[in-house]
Formats: C-alpha cells, structure tokens, sequence
C-alpha cells in the first residue's frame, strides 16, 4: 500500500483516502473506513464500480480484452492445456508437474462414482424440467452425503478431497441429468477415460456398444471448459464467495453460484442466443430487424451474446470460440444454417452505431452455443456445460476467500423507504 494521493472533502474536512495498485497496475482507493470516519456509505448498485476482494487467480483488462488466470493468459492456456492442468492451476496457484497432474488426474477420476441413491432424486425430477435446477439440488444435497463438509472450521488443509471430489461428481451429475430428460439409462464412469472423454461417454454412451469420443470433440471441449474456468468477480463467484462467506458448505456455495449462473444475463445467455438465432430463423432470416427490435427501448428485447460489463473492446474469449467453432464445424462436416445467421448478425451488429457507441460486441456465449450444438449436446444444457467449466474457478474462489480468512459479505444500502410513522389500528386506516 503506499502513502495516498487521493483524498475526499467533505464537510469542510479533508480525508486521506489510502491508494492501492494490484500487480498489473491498477489503482484502486481503499473505502474500508470511510463510513468510520466519516459517516458516508458508498453506492454502487450492481458493484459496476466496486472491487469486493483482493484476489490472485484471475486478472481481466476489459478495455485491452485482456484475460489470463495466475499469470497464464488464456490464448496459450487454451491452446495447450488440457482442463485438468488449468483446473490445478485454478485451484494451487501453479502448473503442475507431470506428477502433480497424474495424482491430481487420478484422484479426481476415482471420486466420479455419485451414491446410488442420487439416481433416486433424479429419477423424481419431471422429465420436462431444467437440468439447471436439476444440477442446482443435487450439488447442495452432495452435503448430505459428506456430513464432514458441514464443520465449518474444518481445517483448511483437510478440503482438497471436498475439491477434487466436486469436479469429480459434477460431471457425472452433468451428464446423467441429461440421460434423466431422455429416459435412458444412466451410463457410469469409466475410470480409463480422462475427464473430457468419460463425461462424453457418460453423455452419448450406451450400455451395449463401446463408446470413443470423437479427438476433434474432446479437443474443443476441453477448450471450452478451460475459456470458461474463471472470470474474476463475476455475478456466480460473487455468489460462491458471499455464500461461503458466512461458513457455509462448500456445496451449498457453489449450487448458490450454478443459481446465479443460470440466469440469461450470465450463463444462460449461451442457451439465450441459440433460441434467440432460431427465432430470427424461424422469422424468415431477418436480421436487420431484430438489430432494429434490440435498438429500440419499448422493446424489452437484446441481442443475446452481445455486450459485457467488464470488455469494452472485444472478449478474448468470443475470438478463441469463433475460430474453433469453424474448426470443429469444419472437421465434423456440420453445416450449421444458425451460424450463418450469427455471422450476419455479428457484422450488422458491429458497424451499426447504437453497438458501436455502447462498446457493445459478441461475448463468449454467443459462440460457444453453435460448438454445443455441433459436438450434439441440447440446448437446455449449455449451461450445464457452462457450469462444468466454471466449477474450478467457484471453487478457486471460495477457497482464496476462506484462506484470507475473509469478513462476512453484508454491503451497506441507501435507505429511501418511508420515514419514521406510527402504527394504526386496522379500523382507523
Ligand atoms: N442488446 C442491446 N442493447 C444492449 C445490450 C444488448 N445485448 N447489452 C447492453 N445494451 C445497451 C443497454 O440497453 C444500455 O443502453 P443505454 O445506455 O442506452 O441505456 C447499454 O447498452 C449498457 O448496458 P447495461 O445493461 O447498462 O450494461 P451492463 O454492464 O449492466 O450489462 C450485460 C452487461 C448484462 C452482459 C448486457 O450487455 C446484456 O444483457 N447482454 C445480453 C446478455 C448476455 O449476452 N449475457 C452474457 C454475458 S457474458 C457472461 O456472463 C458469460
């Protein structure tokens, strides 16, 4: 921290505001005290503005369309790692060696089997409903299963199993939520497989024949899920670290978080943008129109997959998406009549003014969905796939907010409610 150049006058007073600057230099002013010295709160409604943690993990320069976690920007994670060495990454700090990677591989791949009696649950479930919810109730009723997950001072040091055996489950829960809408059997792991390639077999396998992945799929899975492993302070991790910050389980955080995640200004979006191509589809291929509908404010309508409240240049992550995208359509032989209605939209969209001025461009979800759909996976559950990825990142985050030993989260608010009045008796109102 250094001695301070900002300073606030108020009241005739002047108050030293103490400055500090994170390791890719930016500057932020330390609020902590000020409603102690001086009886002001700050408002900040949806914390456009407001830095809530101090964190390591992962660093964003959303005018730059900068992104990279502990250090490692996300082009070259993206295009050599797997999603098991950035999950490591995510959650220790560092790359791992070979024999990190392999201990950490094998005790994730031997925490896939989920208890019996989650099949139970599962087997409840309307098949109409949404796997998100689905996914939601079954990680917040893992607690059950693991009674010791709900000490709340459980040493530290003692999680790494909760962690390993997270990633492990949400992938099989993942994937059986999807045999649970079709009514087919529940495929079990397969302990040879690695992680991409086992939820795969989980997803698209049959009892009767043998399963393989096509590489190409498990290629630009594992790319996905590794783009979508952590984004600092988002709406889920902000949800993860707030539930985890008054001592709840690990699990109850992060079904908090697969809530949050689930919304379509933020996860769902992916699921929001492929519905949202199929109407203008189904509406005769009219972009222009629906470029129009977004521009016009008594029109609830938005372009889904565009704009971001933190890239105000371009997502580095929509770049990585949109060249694999033609990659993996092109490797599978897959001609997709959505995407060309993306693409239409997409250069439409970037030289019209109401776009340009509001720094509005295509994010993550507006390509990613066009992959899913590609590699077979269904609409409803692309934010499923969304929260698979997301998982090393929540848990990242819950874990740097327990090890600093972080306050419980409660923001302040600016009352605008009545004032103070009496109590009437119903019969003189
Ligand atoms: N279509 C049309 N107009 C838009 C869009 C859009 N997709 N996004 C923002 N705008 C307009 C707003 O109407 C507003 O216009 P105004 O200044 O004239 O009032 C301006 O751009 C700023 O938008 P805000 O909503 O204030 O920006 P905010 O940072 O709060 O929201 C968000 C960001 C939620 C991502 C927004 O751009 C949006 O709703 N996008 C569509 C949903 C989406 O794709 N979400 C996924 C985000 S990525 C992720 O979570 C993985």
């Amino acid at each position: 921290m250094s001695s301070s150049p900002a300073e606030l006058h108020y009241n005739g007073q002047v108050y030293p505001l103490p400055l500090l600057v994170g390791t890719e230099n930016e500057p932020a002013v330390d609020i902590s005290k000020l409603r102690d010295d001086t009886g002001l709160v700050t408002l900040d409604i949806g914390y456009k503005n407001t830095g809530a943690t101090k964190s390591a993990i992962t660093f964003i320069d959303g005018d730059a369309g900068i992104l990279s976690y502990r250090g490692y920007p996300i082009e070259q994670l993206a295009a050599n790692s797997s999603f098991m060495e950035v999950s490591y990454l995510l959650l220790y700090g560092e790359l791992p060696t070979m024999s990190q990677l392999e201990t950490f591989n094998h005790s994730i791949t031997h925490r896939t089997l989920v208890h019996e009696n989650i099949k139970k649950f599962l087997d409840a479930y309307p098949a109409s409903t949404h796997p998100m919810g689905v996914l939601m109730s079954t990680i917040a009723s893992l607690s059950s299963f693991y009674p010791n997950s709900l000490i709340a001072n459980r040493p530290m040091a003692d999680m790494d199993r909760t962690y390993h055996r997270l990633i492990a489950k949400m992938a099989t829960i993942a994937a059986w939520t999807y045999k649970k809408s079709l009514g087919h059997p529940y495929m079990y792991p397969n302990n040879k497989l690695d992680y991409v390639s086992n939820f795969l077999q989980m997803m698209f396998g049959h009892r009767t024949e043998d399963y393989i992945a096509d590489p190409v799929v498990v290629d630009a899975l594992n790319k996905l899920l590794i783009l979508h492993a952590d984004h600092e302070q988002n709406c889920s991790a902000s949800t993860v670290r707030m539930v985890g910050s008054s001592h709840a389980n690990i699990y109850a955080a992060v079904a908090a978080g697969v809530g949050a995640l689930w919304g379509p200004l933020h996860g769902g979006a992916n699921q929001a943008v492929i519905e949202m191509l199929e109407q203008i589809r189904a509406d005769g291929g009219q972009v222009s129109k629906f470029v129009a509908k977004a521009k016009d404010k008594n029109d609830p309508f938005r372009l889904m997959g565009f704009g971001h409240r933190v890239y105000k240049n371009f997502d580095p992550r929509a770049r990585i998406i949109k060249e694999a995208c033609d990659q993996v359509l092109n490797k599978l032989g897959v001609n997709d009549p959505v995407l060309d209605i993306a693409k239409q939209l997409e250069t439409t969209a970037l030289q019209d003014d109401y776009f340009i001025e509001r720094k509005l461009y295509p994010n993550v979800d507006f390509y990613s969905g066009i992959i899913y759909r590609a590699i077979g996976i269904p609409t409803d559950m692309f934010t499923v796939m969304f929260a698979l990825g997301r998982l090393p990142g929540w848990i990242a985050q819950w874990k740097e907010m327990r090890e600093l030993n972080e306050p419980i989260g409660r923001p302040r608010q600016v009352y605008v409610g009545h004032p103070r009045r009496d109590y009437l008796p119903i019969t003189k109102r």
